[in-house]
């Protein structure tokens, strides 16, 4: 009994039958993935935060009394000038709404022209856009587009419907594709499915 003792003591000493490999470390999930803040800052969280507005002072450049003369190639594509170069007109797959009188008004460069004819204000572009996209602006007033947050309990306290450009750049609303989120991490690694299993489903 001894010597077998002392043999398995032995043998459980040299770690013969070797040991579970330590579990790895699960590295945190890129904070990137946690940001709740939108793609884009709309007019109404500039004017909110007090920001720059310059971008929407229009006539600090052009005149009250001359609209800008839209200018196109020989392509029949709208020439973007220099002073807007940071607008890049793509809406809709072939540019079908680049232009610019579409949605802003001629006459009044400060305010949005929807296309029944309603004048709308910077802040409610939600409106100028439900002007044209009617089935996704009801569902975005019915909460299933978009996103809303604050209180679901409207007596607790107020809650906030982002705008369609917090999310869509109203210039090229296209949302661009993002890298999704890591899956949840297994502790331990997962166990091979039996073909026929996986293919049962
Ligand atoms: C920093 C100066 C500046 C500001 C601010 C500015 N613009 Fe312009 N914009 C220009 C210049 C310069 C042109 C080219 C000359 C022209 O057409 O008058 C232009 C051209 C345009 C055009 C014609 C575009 C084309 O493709 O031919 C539109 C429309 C326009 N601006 C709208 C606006 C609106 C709306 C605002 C405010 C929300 C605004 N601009 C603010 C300088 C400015
Ligand atoms: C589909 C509608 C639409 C079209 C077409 C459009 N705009 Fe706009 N534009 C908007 C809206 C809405 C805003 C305000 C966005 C916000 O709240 O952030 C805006 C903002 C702007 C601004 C101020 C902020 C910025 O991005 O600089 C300028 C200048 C401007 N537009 C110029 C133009 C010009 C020039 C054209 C044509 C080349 C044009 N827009 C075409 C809807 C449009
Ligand atoms: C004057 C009409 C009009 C207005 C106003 C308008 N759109 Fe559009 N929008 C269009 C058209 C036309 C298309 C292209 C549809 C197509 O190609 O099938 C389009 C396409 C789009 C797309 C799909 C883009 C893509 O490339 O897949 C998005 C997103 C969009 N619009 C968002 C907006 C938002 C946000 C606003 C308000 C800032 C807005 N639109 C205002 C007419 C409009
Ligand atoms: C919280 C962000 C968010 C808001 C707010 C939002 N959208 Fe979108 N929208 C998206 C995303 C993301 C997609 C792309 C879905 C995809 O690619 O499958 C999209 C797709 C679209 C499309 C493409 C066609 C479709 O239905 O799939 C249109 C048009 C559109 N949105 C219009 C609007 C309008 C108009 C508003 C405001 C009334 C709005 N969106 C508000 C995030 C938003």
């Amino acid at each position: 009994m001894v010597v077998l003792f002392c043999g398995l003591a032995g043998a459980f000493l040299l770690n013969l039958w070797g040991r579970t490999a330590p579990l790895k470390l699960i590295p945190l999930v890129d904070r990137s993935f946690l940001d709740t803040a939108t793609v884009r800052r709309s007019y109404a969280d500039l004017v909110a935060a007090k920001d720059d507005l310059s971008d929407f002072d229009c006539y600090a450049c052009h005149e009250r009394k001359k609209p800008p003369v839209l200018r196109y190639d020989a392509n029949h594509k709208l020439i973007v000038p220099q002073e807007h170069s940071d607008i890049v007109m793509g809406h809709g797959e072939q540019g079908r709404n680049n232009n610019c009188f579409n949605c802003h008004d001629e006459t009044n460069l400060e305010q949005l022209l929807a296309r029944d004819g309603r004048v709308v204000k910077f802040q409610d572009s939600p409106q100028l856009c439900g002007s044209c996209h009617g089935p996704t602006f009801e569902d975005w007033e019915a909460g299933a587009h978009g996103r809303i947050s604050g209180y679901w309990d409207r007596k607790l306290g107020a809650f906030k419907r982002q705008a369609c450009v917090n999310c869509h750049n109203p210039h090229s609303p296209k949302f661009p594709s993002r890298k999704p989120a890591p899956g949840p991490h297994l502790l331990r690694p997962p166990i091979a499915v039996p073909t026929e299993t996986a293919d049962a489903n």
